[in-house]
C-alpha cells in the first residue's frame, strides 16, 4: 500500500493516534482535526467523561463510528500499558481544567493534572518510545503578566492550584524527553473558543459567554470589561498541535501558542452578542476569588513558535465566532 503523507508537511501519516480527553472541548475538537487529517488512521479517545467537568459522549456522537471511545482514565496504569503501545501519535488533552475547581479540591487538580501526566510519560518510557506526545499547558502558568509583551521567558508565578498543577506538568514532558528521549511538545493556549465548550463560568469564558449567548442568556462580566485577552478559535489549537507531532524541531520545548491579536473581554462579549443575535451583556462586581486570581492584562506572543513554525492561526474573532455558530447549529440541526 502506498504511504499516505499528510498535507502540509510531507510526513508519513500516523497509522494509530491516542487521545487523552477526547470527549472534552479541545479534544473533540483534536479528534475531528486528525480524522481530517488522517482519515486512515485508527483513532483511539480515552476519557473518564469526569461529571464534575460535564463530560459526556455528545461531543463525539457525530463521530462516534469512527474512532474507538474507552471509557478510562489517564491515571490507570493498567489500561496505558494497552493503549499506548503502538499509538505513533498522542494527544493528552485530559485533565482537569477548572480554575475555581481546582481550589475545592486542590488534590483532585493534582492527581488528574501531574499524576496523570505522569502516568502517560512513564507508560510512553516503557512501553512505546517512538511515539510523539504533545500536551496542552496554559498561558495561566506565568501569573500576572509583567511587561508589555509575554514570551517564553516570563517567569512562573501562578495564581491558582490548576495553573500551579499545569506548570509542574510541563516539567515533566521537558524531562522525560531530556532524560528518555521522549518526543515531548507542550503548547501553552490561552481562551480557546469553539464548538463543544461548555457553558459553564467556572471553564474558560468565552465558551461560556458562546453558551449564554447561544441560549439568549445574560452574559456577566466582572467589573467594566476592559481586561485584554488573547483569544483563539479552537482550530488554530488543533492545527498546530497537529503539526507540532510533525515538528522534530520543537521537540523537548515549551512554546506559546496564542493568537496575535487582542480584545477587551466587553469586546469579545460585543462580538459573540452579535454573531450569535442573542443575549445580553450585564456587569457585576468581582466576585473576591476570581478578583484575587485574576491576570489582568495580557499580551502573548508566539514568536518563536512562528519563528520555527511559520505557524501564524488563521481566524479573527469574528471569523471564529460565526464558524462555531455554524457548527453548534449543524450539531443541533444533525440531533
Ligand atoms: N480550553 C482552553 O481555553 C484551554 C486553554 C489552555 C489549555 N487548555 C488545556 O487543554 C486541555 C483540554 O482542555 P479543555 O478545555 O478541552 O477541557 P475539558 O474540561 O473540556 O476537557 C477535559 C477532558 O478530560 C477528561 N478527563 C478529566 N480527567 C480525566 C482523567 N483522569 N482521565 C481521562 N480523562 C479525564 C474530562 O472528562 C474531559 O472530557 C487541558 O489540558 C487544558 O488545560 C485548554
Amino acid at each position: 500500500m502506498s504511504q499516505i503523507l499528510t498535507q502540509k508537511t510531507n510526513q508519513a501519516a500516523p497509522k494509530r493516534i491516542l487521545i487523552f480527553g477526547g470527549a472534552g472541548f479541545l479534544g473533540a475538537n483534536v479528534v475531528r482535526h486528525c480524522l481530517e487529517q488522517a482519515p486512515e488512521a485508527t483513532i483511539t479517545v480515552v476519557d473518564s467523561l469526569e461529571p464534575a467537568m460535564k463530560s459526556t459522549t455528545d461531543s463525539l456522537k457525530s463521530v462516534a463510528d469512527r474512532i474507538t471511545f474507552i471509557k478510562g482514565d489517564i491515571r490507570d496504569a493498567g489500561l496505558l500499558k494497552q493503549v499506548v503501545p503502538g499509538a505513533d501519535m498522542i494527544f493528552n488533552c485530559a485533565a482537569q481544567t477548572s480554575h475555581p475547581k481546582s481550589f475545592e479540591d486542590p488534590v483532585f487538580d493534582t492527581e488528574v493534572n501531574c499524576i496523570g501526566n505522569l502516568r502517560l510519560l512513564t507508560a510512553i518510557r516503557d512501553y512505546n518510545r517512538d511515539a510523539t506526545v504533545v500536551y496542552p499547558s496554559s498561558s495561566t502558568v506565568i501569573g500576572k503578566a509583567i511587561g508589555d509583551v509575554i514570551d517564553e521567558s516570563h517567569g512562573e508565578k501562578p495564581l491558582d492550584i490548576y495553573s500551579t498543577n499545569k506548570g509542574v506538568a510541563e516539567k515533566y514532558y521537558r524531562v522525560f524527553h531530556k532524560v528518555y528521549d521522549i518526543k515531548t511538545v507542550v503548547l501553552r493556549f490561552a481562551n480557546l473558543y469553539g464548538p463543544y465548550g461548555k457553558n459553564d463560568p467556572a471553564f474558560g469564558f468565552v465558551n461560556y459567554f458562546i453558551g449564554q449567548a447561544n441560549e439568549g442568556k445574560p452574559i456577566t462580566i466582572y467589573g467594566e470589561g476592559g481586561q485584554t485577552r488573547n483569544v483563539m478559535f479552537v482550530d488554530d489549537a488543533t492545527n498546530i498541535m497537529w503539526q507540532a507531532a510533525f515538528r522534530p524541531e520543537l521537540i523537548g520545548e515549551v512554546y506559546f501558542a496564542a493568537h496575535h491579536d487582542h480584545h477587551s473581554v466587553k469586546e469579545i462579549a460585543e462580538a459573540i452578542v452579535e454573531t450569535f443575535g442573542h443575549g445580553r451583556i450585564e456587569y457585576v462586581p468581582w466576585p473576591d476569588l476570581r478578583q484575587r486570581i485574576e491576570i489582568e492584562k495580557v499580551l502573548i506572543s508566539s514568536a518563536r513558535l512562528h519563528g520555527l513554525t511559520g505557524w501564524r492561526p488563521k481566524h479573527s474573532l469574528r471569523e471564529g465566532l460565526a464558524l462555531t455558530k455554524q457548527r453548534i447549529e449543524s450539531e443541533q440541526r444533525n440531533g
